[in-house]
């Protein structure tokens, strides 16, 4: 690792010797409500770095493009550099979070239809608002060809995941995902995908088993009790 290069609230960006890749390393930080709650949680950024390595290998095996090289540390992950587009792509299959704070239609737990994309502008300060098709289009985020690519992908994704999540007890509510482009000009799913970035369910029980344990207020030694769970589910054995 070499410079530097961007700090968030979970992770930091540093080079690489390559001009193509950086290294993404995973803060022991959690946030919640655009950043208001913050607290540190000792191994969490081990459990995020290899839930999302696992995840995103996952993906790469079903021909899925994203960012993902390989795992280089306990809390690494070497990446392909992409230019983000500065958007939060939700896929959601039953009602939960904002969708059910924010309109009439639904009780939480509601099964959705069908698998609902929803984009929001990355920015905090504004509370992420939400984007239509027109706004990506007319913003400059993004073109109508990638938009279409981005929901194909989307859905690709939410299949994938959703079984993964079903054979080890686990129902995918909703996740979020982060695009960028890589230097030809390729979409590719990058960021990271981990138990902070989707609602997971015990499918027998109801149980939430991801951030929301976090956001209602719980211990923090139930949230890690949690994300260690999901981990072990997940990745399998210990951390
Ligand atoms: O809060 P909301 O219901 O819109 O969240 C939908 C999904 O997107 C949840 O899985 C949540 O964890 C994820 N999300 C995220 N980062 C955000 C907003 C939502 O990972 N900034």
């Amino acid at each position: 690792m070499l410079n530097k290069i961007a700090e968030g609230k979970t992770k930091i960006v540093y080079s690489s010797t390559s001009s193509d890749e950086v290294f993404l390393k995973f803060k022991d930080d959690i946030t919640a409500l655009d950043g208001e709650k913050h607290n540190v949680l000792p191994g969490k950024g081990v459990i995020n770095a290899k839930v999302s390595a696992k995840i995103f290998s996952l993906l790469e095996e079903k021909d899925i493009p994203t960012h993902f090289v390989k795992l280089v540390d306990d809390t690494t992950m070497k990446v392909k550099k992409l230019k983000m587009i500065p958007v939060e792509v939700v896929c959601r299959n039953v009602a939960a979070g904002h969708l059910v704070k924010n309109y009439p239609f639904f009780r939480k737990g509601d099964k959705l239809k069908e698998p609902l994309i929803e984009f929001f502008l990355k920015d905090d300060l504004h509370h992420d608002p939400l984007l239509s098709e027109e706004h990506l289009k007319i913003f400059g985020l993004m073109e109508e060809k990638e938009i279409e690519n981005v929901k194909r992908i989307t859905r690709r994704v939410n299949e994938v995941l959703r079984e993964f999540m079903e054979k080890l007890g686990l129902q995918l509510v909703d996740f979020k995902l982060e695009f960028g482009r890589d230097k030809e000009g390729k979409l590719r799913v990058g960021d990271e995908l981990n138990i902070d970035c989707m609602r997971l369910w015990d499918l027998k029980t109801g149980e939430s088993l991801d951030k929301d344990v976090y956001r209602k207020g719980e211990s923090l030694e139930k949230v890690l009790q949690t994300y260690t769970k999901v981990y072990k589910l997940i990745v399998g054995g210990e951390i």
